[in-house]
């Protein structure tokens, strides 16, 4: 399987809680390697940019409100098969539905309050992490 790259957000409801650490120790107990990371405040329209493709969904709004509530931290994962990966130590976006041992099991308040995000194909890790991150402050 070929090494990839995947954009993960950390959000504000785990900042809040003080899990950075404990999240970050979930992507590296699963062989996935933080190769940028930086804590940042979004603002209104960086998040609204960034979840554009949910603008008709009902919870589009009070998914921007949360996502601007407090810190978040963005951060590259790389490591084989790395979107699908990080896809499986997340777990369900529903917390209710994710397996025991994932972070947003572990974690998670709600299915908006969950916890982190990551990429979910190729074409969009490749968006997104052009979202946040120059290449130059990518160290592999
Ligand atoms: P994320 O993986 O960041 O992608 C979209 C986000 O919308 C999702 O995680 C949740 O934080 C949030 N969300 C809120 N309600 C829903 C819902 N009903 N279905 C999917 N995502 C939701």
């Amino acid at each position: 399987m070929a090494v990839e790259r995947t954009l993960s957000i950390i959000k504000p409801d785990a900042t809040r809680r003080n899990l950075t650490g404990a999240i970050n120790k979930c992507f590296e107990d699963a062989g996935l390697r933080i190769v940028a990371q930086k804590r940042i405040q979004l603002t209104r329209d960086k998040a609204e940019g960034f979840y554009a493709v949910h603008k008709e969904r009902p919870f589009y709004g009070d998914l921007c409100d949360f996502m601007t509530s407090g810190p978040v931290v963005v951060q590259v994962l790389e490591g084989e098969g790395a979107i699908a990966k990080n896809r499986e130590v997340m777990g369900a976006t529903n917390p209710d539905d994710a397996a025991e041992g994932t972070i947003r099991k572990l974690f998670a308040e709600n299915i908006e309050a969950n916890s982190v995000h990551g990429s979910d194909s190729p074409d969009n890790a490749a968006t997104e992490i052009k979202y946040f991150f120059e290449g130059s402050e990518i160290i592999g």
